[in-house]
Order: structure tokens, then sequence, then C-alpha cells
């Protein structure tokens, strides 16, 4: 991948960028084979690219397949869980994959369970590290991958508060001087047709963007009940959903995907402000932690721009996933690929790769061509954007966006061990101060 293609997945991109990064992005199998690799120093002396997983539940073990079926010089080396029963069950699940079987070896030995599991992972002998916990965890451990000299797969969102953030840019920063990857979770950014269209609306296809309205409103997710062994820390960990200091609430943790194209949208530049509302009208039991179920926020852009921000998480309800851009000339629907301008309709036609492959892939290509990959900026504002918008809804105030980033409000427990963690109060707009 060359340096054009890596700042496209900042979103700068003009659509020229756009499809010269398209292009290296679909060649990225050609450049591992075609190209003498440009190896980086930090996987110098073997062809193998070691991976290391921490976090593996769900998405980790997605993403440790993806990332073995997108380079073929790849093994997966280590595992680090919280818990144990996460790691075997995502081991096994793995090993069933007959694509991959053979370039599994996770010895006894590099399976690592416990607060620092990551710590082990990251010291284990690995390249590339793929940072799918539930979101609490990933400044620290990305801290670590990059002090340790580890590319970085890292899923979104990347913080739940705004130390965390400020945390996740000083780290990211740091992996520019070192020469690492890091390649972010928001997979949209690394999905064709969102990169097609979104590189139209930056050339003109729907004139000046005037205002967005970007839409998650679903039911709701699982929950993992209570065993009466376990301590608060364990139910919380194994419920993260519900936890603000785990998840960050549930506009972070889900709707962060619609703030992100947005974002990408606006090239982004962040919000300057933002007003919102949001409560808790229906998932008011105790299983349900401290969250909100439902949130709208208007962020306002020096230009004049508006952003209407909608999430929901309730059962019963319409589900709606959607993101419209609308312009001078024109709208943009960008979950369906469509641009009207007046007569001229446009819709995307082109190939649907799996855009979780296409991260993994273009995450590999970079290594190899020596060109790291960095999305360190983008997935921190948006990640941003989320606890902005939460901090609104939390507080009932409209605040700035250089409020919000530099806001001291730090959502870590006192200790990271098996004991009580007490669950802070719903927060009350109009009470609930800002920090
Ligand atoms: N990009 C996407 O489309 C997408 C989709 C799903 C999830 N995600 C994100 O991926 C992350 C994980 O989500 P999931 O659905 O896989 O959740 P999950 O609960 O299935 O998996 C999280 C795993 O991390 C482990 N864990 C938690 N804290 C840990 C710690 N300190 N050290 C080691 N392990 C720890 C848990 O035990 C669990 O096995 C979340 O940030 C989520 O938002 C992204």
């Amino acid at each position: 991948m060359n340096e054009r293609a890596a700042q496209s997945n900042y979103g700068h991109a003009s659509r020229r960028d756009f499809l010269k990064s398209s292009s290296a992005a679909v060649v990225g199998g050609a450049l591992l084979s075609g190209l003498s690799i440009g190896r980086s120093v930090h996987a110098a002396g073997s062809d193998t690219l070691k991976v290391g997983l921490i976090g593996c539940g769900g998405r980790g073990s997605g993403a440790a397949a993806q990332a073995l079926n997108a380079d073929p010089n790849t093994v997966l080396w280590s595992m680090g869980d919280a818990f144990e029963d996460r790691l075997t069950s995502s081991l096994k699940n793995l090993s069933a994959d007959g694509g991959i079987v053979k370039r599994i070896d996770v010895a006894k030995e590099r399976q690592f369970v416990g607060f620092d599991a990551y710590k082990q992972v990251i010291d284990s002998g690995v390249d590339v590290v793929l940072l799918t916990t539930s979101p609490h965890f990933r400044p620290a451990h990305l801290k670590a991958a990059i002090e340790a000299n580890k590319h970085v797969f890292c899923e979104k969102p990347v913080a739940v508060d705004a130390p965390g953030v400020r945390s996740v840019l000083e780290s990211t920063e740091e992996a520019k001087k070192r020469g690492l990857a890091v390649v972010s979770g928001l997979c949209y950014r690394y999905d064709p047709p969102k990169r097609d269209v979104i590189g139209r609306i930056h050339d003109g296809a729907v004139g000046d963007v005037i205002a967005m309205q970007v839409n998650y409103n679903t039911g709701t997710l699982w929950h993992h009940g209570r065993k009466p062994e376990w301590s608060d820390m364990e139910y919380q960990m194994r419920n993260w959903l519900y936890f603000t200091w785990l998840s960050g609430d549930f506009n972070v943790e889900q709707h962060v995907h619609s703030l992100d194209k947005a974002a990408w949208v606006m090239h982004d530049v962040p919000p300057i402000k933002a007003t919102g509302l949001g409560g808790r009208q229906v998932r008011t039991e105790e299983q349900w932690g401290n969250i909100f179920d439902h949130m709208a926020v208007m962020y306002e852009y020096e230009n004049g721009v508006r952003l209407y921000s909608y999430c929901r998480q309730m059962a019963g309800c319409a589900s709606d996933t959607s993101d419209h851009i609308l312009g001078t000339k024109g709208k943009a629907e960008l979950m369906r690929g469509e641009i009207e301008a007046g007569a001229d309709k446009y819709r995307y036609r082109g190939p649907k790769p799996n855009m979780y492959d296409v991260e993994h892939q273009e995450l590999f290509a970079s290594i190899r061509a020596g060109q790291p990959i960095n999305n360190g900026l983008y997935m921190a504002r948006s990640t941003m954007m989320g606890i902005m918008g939460r901090m609104v809804c939390y507080t009932g105030q409209t605040l700035t966006w250089d409020q919000c980033l530099n806001s001291s409000e730090n959502l870590s427990p006192s200790k990271y061990e098996w004991g009580s963690v007490a669950v802070p109060a719903v927060a009350k707009p109009g009470l609930t101060q800002f920090a």
C-alpha cells in the first residue's frame, strides 16, 4: 500500500485518492506476492508474522481468523483473555476452521488468563496483536503494545473516557514514530461501497454538505446473567455492554460506527459543540447496569453543518441503521450506497468484499510493504464524538469539543481485582455534573 493509500484511511482523501487507494486495496494480495517484501524491522528475520489475540470473544475470534486468512505467512501464536473459558472456547472454534487450523500454534504455555494476560501475550514473541477486549481496556493495551513495538489491530471504540482518548492519541503518534501499523476496527472505512460513495461526496456529488442524520436504532443485545460465585467485577466484565466504565454506553460502543461515517464525510474535522437528550425508559432493571437505552444528539460544526444523531436499543420498536447526507445539490444514503442529485441517480454496483477481511488484508499488506497504516487520529476522534454525545446526554448541558476532550472524568475502577465494584447511579440530565 502506498503512502497516499495509507492517508486515505484517515478519510482525508479526494475521490482521486480513493480510486488509487482502492486499487491498492484490491491488489493487496498481489502486493504480498509480487513485490520484494520491504520487511519492517519488527518482522525482520522471518517471513512469518506471529499474531497474538488479546480478548478472545466473538469479535476477537473473528479477527484472528481474518488475520490468518489475510496473509498466508501468519501464525496465531498466543492468546489472552480475562477468563479461561472464553479463551478455551475461542481456541476450540478457531481450531475447527480447516482453512487456518494448520497455522494455529497456541501452545498451552502461550495461553494467558487474567488482567495481566495482555502483557504476557505482548511479551510472547508476537509481531502483531489484535486488541479485542471490551473497550475500557483498549488505551492501556494499545500503549503497552506500541511500547513493545508491536503492530496493532485495534477494535472500536478505542476508549470510554477522555483520558483514554488522549492516551490513544499519544500511543498512535508514538506508533507513527516507530513505524508501527495501527488499523482500526471502524470497519466501514474498509468497505468499498462506503469508500466509493464518501469519495464521491468529497468530490462534490451532493454539493456542499449542509446536514447529516445518522441512525442506529436496534433491539436489545445479549445478557449473560449472573452466577452466584461471580464477584461484581466478574459479573460486570462478562456483561460489559451495560456498564459505562466498560463499554462507554451503547452510543459509544455501537453507534460509534455511524458517528465515524459522519466524521469521515466531514474529513475528520471534529464538531465544535453538541447538545443531546436521552435516558433509560425501558431497560430500567438492575441487570442493565447504568447505561441509557436511547439518545439523540445534535452536533454542530464550525462551518454550520449539523449532524443529527439518533440511537436506541429497545425491543419491539422500529429498527433503522442508516446514514443520510444532505447537500446543496442532492443527498446520499451511505448504507444503501446511493446518491441522488436532481435527475442524476447513482448506486454503487462494484465489488462488495467482506470489510472485516479487507481491514486485515490492508493491515498485513502495509506491514509487508514497510508502509504501516495508522488510523489513530480518526479512531480516537470518532470515539470522542461518542463520548461527547454521552456527556451532553448525561448532563443535559451543551458542551464544546474542547471541554469534552479535556474532561478529567476517569471511569476506571480503583483497582482491577475480582472483588466488589459499585455501580454508579444512572445519570440524570440537569443533575449529573460534567467533570
Ligand atoms: N467492528 C465491529 O463491527 C465489531 C463487532 C462486534 C464487536 N466489536 C467490538 O469488539 C470488542 C469486543 O466485542 P465482543 O463482541 O467480541 O465482546 P465479547 O464479550 O464477546 O469479547 C470480549 C472478550 O474480551 C475479554 N476481556 C475483557 N477484558 C479483558 C482484559 N482486561 N484482558 C483480557 N481479556 C479481556 C472477555 O473475557 C471476552 O472474552 C468491543 O470493543 C466491541 O465494541 C466490534
